[in-house]
């Protein structure tokens, strides 16, 4: 398997996994409008046998802390497709993107997920680092954080703001 950035080419294929993945279009429709719009995206494709098998999209988010803005980025959407779930390509995703996100000295990547799952990643609840959610009801457990610079994130704390192609969504 090979992760890689998403090219130009891959949009029908990135798209045919989202809609899989999430069992229906609203996921998919909101990776081409961020596609369209952001030019700060990082998106990762999984190829196998030459076909895109999974998709990670991470955007940038916004945290004003103390009169000043520090932007990390949202881990979202993220989609395997169903037949090649639990195989270890979502967790390629992750430390792909985390690893590329570090070098690129991306100080923080929030995520809402499955409690159970991303904190093998690194990520732990973003209460515990007094950062909140822009939407009601998300429980404590699944808003995350990672904190890659510790340094820069020192004091950082308050409202994690995502894109506004997000709202609606939740
Ligand atoms: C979530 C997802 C991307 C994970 O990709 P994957 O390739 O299956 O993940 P991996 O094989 O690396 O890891 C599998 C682990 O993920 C966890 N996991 C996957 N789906 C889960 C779910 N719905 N609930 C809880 N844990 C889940 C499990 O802990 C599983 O470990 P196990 O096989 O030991 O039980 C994939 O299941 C998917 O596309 N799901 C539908 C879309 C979605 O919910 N996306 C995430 C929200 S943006």
């Amino acid at each position: 398997m090979l992760i890689r950035p998403e090219r130009p080419s891959d949009a029908g294929q990135v798209r045919e996994v989202n809609t899989l993945a999430f069992g229906g279009p609203l996921e998919a429709d909101l990776v081409d409008r961020l596609r369209d719009n952001c030019a700060d995206a990082l998106s990762l494709v999984a190829e196998q046998d030459g076909a895109v098998v999974g998709h990670i999209l991470f955007t940038p988010v916004t945290i004003t802390s103390g009169g000043r803005d520090v932007v990390g980025m949202g881990l979202a959407p993220m989609g395997v497709r169903p037949e090649r779930q639990r195989q270890g390509i979502g967790s390629a995703l992750v430390r792909h993107g985390l690893d590329l996100l570090r070098e690129r000295r991306c100080p923080f990547v929030v995520v809402v997920g499955h409690p159970e799952y991303y904190p093998r990643f690194g990520f732990a609840r973003a209460s515990l680092h007094g950062i909140r959610s822009q939407w009601d009801g998300i429980a404590e457990d699944a808003w995350m954080v990672a904190i890659i610079d510790r340094q820069a994130m020192a004091g950082v704390s308050g409202m994690a703001s995502y894109r506004d192609e997000f709202n609606g969504l939740t």
